[in-house]
Order: C-alpha cells, then structure tokens, then sequence
C-alpha cells in the first residue's frame, strides 16, 4: 500500500505518524513533508503542497493507491479534481466542496439555504456599500475577508470608525488581495468555542472526539489570533446534551444541504462551533483537519485511520468503525519568538529522549550538520494524555519542560478555562 500525504506541518506529522504506527508496512510519501517526518515517510522537498503537476506525476509513476490532501488551499486550488481526474483516489473534498471553507459567502448561504444555525450576516462586493451598511449596525461586528487568508481574515470591529478602516485595509487595499475583495459581515457571538472534525463521505457522516482550539497568541485569549496555540480533546462544554443538538440540527442537515446541493463531499469535515446563550451556532466550517487539533485527536483513535480514509474515498463509511478511546489529550505548541508575524527561524532544538513520543514536529528543518532547528511559526507539539483532563494537562505541561530552543514560547493556560481556572486582573 501506498500512500501520499500533502504538507508539511503537525497536522501532517500527527497523521502521517498514526497511519506509520497503526499500518507498518504501509509506504508513505510527504509532499513536501518536513524533516522531522522522514521516520515514518519518505519526504520530497522539491514537489510542493502546491505543485499539482509535480503530485500527480509522483503519484501515477509510483501508483500511488491513495493520496490524503490535507491543507487548505490545494483543496481550493482544485488538486482532489486533478488527482481523481487522472485515476489516482484520494481523502479530502474536491475543489466545490472546498468552497466551504474557501469562500465565507458561500458556506454563509449554504447554511441560510439549509437552515443551519450561524451568525446573521450580509454579503457585499461592493465598498460603498458595505460602508453603508456598518454606518447603523449594532456594535461589535465581525468583519471577514470572504477567501482564505491563513486565519487572519476575522477583525472583531467595536465602532463605525473601526469598521470604515478595516473595510478600506480589507475591499480597497487588498490586504489578502483577492481572498478580501469580498467581505461578510456578521453578528458577534460570545460564548465557549467547539471544534468538532467529522469523516464524511458524502453519504455519511461520522464525529469525531470534540475538542477545543486556544487561538490567540498570548496567556488568557491576549494577543493576535493564529493558527492555534493548543488544544484539550474532549471538549468539556460539548456534553451529551450540545452533542444531540449538534447531529440533529447541524450535522445531520450539513449532509442533508450538501446532498440536495449534489456536493460529494469526501473528507475531513470540520466544523467550528460556539456555545451561545440561544443554541449551538456553526462559525465556520473547515474542509480539512484543523491543526493543532489532529494532533490531540489522533492519539485517542481506536480505529485505524487507514481504512477510515479508504472507507471515505470509496463511499463506504456507513461500514467503517470510527471508534476513540475515553481518555483525554492535550497538546501545547511551542512556537518561535515573533510568532505570528514574524517567526524567528533557525534556532537548535533539544529535548530528552524519553519526550520525543510524546512530540509532534512542525515547522522544522535539518541544518548542514544534521541538527533539528526551527523553521517556522510553530515549531512543535506537545502532548500529554490522561484518565482525566487535569491529569493530561499536567503531563503535558511535563513534557514540554523536557524540550527546548531558544526564545520558545508557549501558553502557559491550555484547558485552565475548561477546569474553570480565569485570569487574575
Ligand atoms: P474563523 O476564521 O471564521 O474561524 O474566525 C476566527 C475566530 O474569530 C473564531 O474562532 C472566533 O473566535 C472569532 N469569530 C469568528 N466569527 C465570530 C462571530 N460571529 N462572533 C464572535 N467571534 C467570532
Ligand atoms: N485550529 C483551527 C484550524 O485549523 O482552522
């Protein structure tokens, strides 16, 4: 068997180590992968996530059995549609079923027309009036670049002033160039947020564990968003309860909509939910894994991976067992100094040995001497799992006094919400 992984992060590593450990005798290639990953595949540097040609080659000339397309904008650029067009089968939506988390408009009316609980929202293409718009609406609002924007297209606005701004950077500057020609703008939301990732064939649709992202950069949700600063997995605030209303009223009718819509979803599809006061509202939907929270699912999967995401690519998930283990998880990422604006690179990287299991290696490299160093925003992940959520917090935090690099920096806070721990004013 062999399989193609694409990118080059810990999502990647997380994935790409589970399927290693679960399926031995499997043949993994990443694409580009990183250095840290070559214990379990064969990595190619030269042939970028974003090399559909250079892919597809590798793929028909090593007959690749299945290819895992993971990170977001491949999808949009289209290459499961390449990859299935040239014969190779792959996990991971097709480019009409990535417009879901490609374009915020659309997911927005795709839930409108399904009836599936979000924020209230407007469209507009148009500056002037968009302009209009925020001149008598209420206060905050959530200004959002329509196309991908590497997670930094979401300005919560507190005024008209803030809003004019934010518009102009957005519709007129081009700050993410075409991805914030077009703008939604909707109503703020408070409450917990929820991530639940779901295998879906476009038949079926099967959750995973819940989990809970920490974006912002700094101690008690301070700072810059980013990617994410750590995650616990399962999600306290996701109890029996918000679990039903999550399958009736919003799983379930995804399926429904994107079966009426004719979309054969195949993939990871992840939603991004918030707990508010007048129910469970989807605040984005993903059409892939999230990173880091793979990295906290994955080592609670019973089952095995590889013949979930065959099941999935071959439209038999109904059969397929997705199956976790009742502990928990919680992964903390170390990131480099500047990070998320400006990452300082090339630091070395030690840890203990007795660690490295329970590390997940990111944004990493090789140096001419054959030492691990930074070479990204987050470097690595750390985990630590336990019978209880504390018991897990602990052990991670445990581990991550076992590795270090120069000006590393990390939350000190993962999960201290959930055990009902607020920041001291
Ligand atoms: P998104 O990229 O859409 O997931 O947004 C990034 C983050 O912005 C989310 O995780 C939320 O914390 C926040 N956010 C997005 N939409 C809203 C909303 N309507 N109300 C409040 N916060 C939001
Ligand atoms: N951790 C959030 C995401 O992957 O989008």
């Amino acid at each position: 068997m062999k399989i193609g992984v694409i990118g080059s992060g810990g999502r990647e590593y997380a994935i790409i180590k589970t399927l290693h450990t679960q399926n031995p005798e499997a043949e993994i290639h990443a694409f580009p992968g990183n250095a840290a990953m070559s214990e379990f595949a064969v990595i190619h540097p030269q042939i970028t996530a974003m090399d559909l040609a250079g892919v597809r080659e590798f793929c028909l000339l090593e007959k690749i059995d299945l290819c895992i397309v993971t990170p977001d904008d491949p999808l949009m650029a289209g290459m499961v549609d390449e990859l299935e067009a040239a014969g190779i089968a792959c996990f991971g939506p097709r480019r009409a079923g990535a417009l879901l988390e490609g374009s915020k408009s659309f997911a927005k009316a795709f839930m409108a027309r399904h009836h599936i609980p979000t924020a209230a929202y407007e469209s507009f293409t148009d500056f002037s009036a968009a302009l209009e718009y925020v001149q008598n609406a209420q206060y905050p609002l959530v200004i959002k670049a329509d196309g991908l924007a590497l997670g930094k297209g979401v300005t919560i606005v507190e005024n008209k002033a803030a809003a004019e701004t934010t518009l102009r950077e957005f519709m007129l500057e081009q700050k993410f160039g075409a991805a914030s020609s077009q703008v939604v703008i909707e109503e703020f939301l408070t409450g917990p947020e929820i991530s639940v990732l779901t295998f879906c064939d476009g038949k079926t649709i099967k959750p995973m564990l819940s989990a809970m992202d920490h974006k912002r950069v700094f101690d008690f949700d301070n700072g810059p968003n980013t990617g994410g600063m750590g995650v616990i997995a399962p999600n306290p605030w996701f109890t029996a309860e918000v679990a039903r209303e999550f399958e009736t009223k919003i799983m379930q009718p995804t399926l429904a909509g994107l079966r009426a819509d004719a979309c054969d979803f195949r993939g990871c599809l992840y939603f991004g939910l918030m707990l508010t006061d007048t129910g469970l509202k989807v605040i984005e939907y993903n059409a892939r894994f999230g990173d880091p929270e793979t990295q906290a699912l994955l080592p609670l999967l019973e089952s095995n991976l590889l013949e979930i995401f065959q099941a999935v690519s071959r439209q038999e998930l109904r059969t397929a067992e997705v199956k976790f283990t009742d502990l928990h998880c919680a992964c903390i990422v170390l990131a480099a100094a500047g990070y998320p604006e400006n990452p300082e690179k090339g630091k070395e990287i030690d840890y203990a040995p007795e660690v490295a299991k329970n590390l997940i290696f990111a944004g990493v490299k090789r140096s001419a001497a054959g030492k691990l160093i930074t070479n990204g925003g987050r470097v690595l992940n750390v985990l630590g799992t336990g019978k209880t959520l504390p018991e897990a917090i602990s052990q991670a935090y445990q581990n991550v006094a076992k590795v270090e690099f120069a000006n590393c920096h990390f939350r000190t806070d993962i999960g201290a919400k959930a055990l009902g721990i607020e920041e001291e004013k």
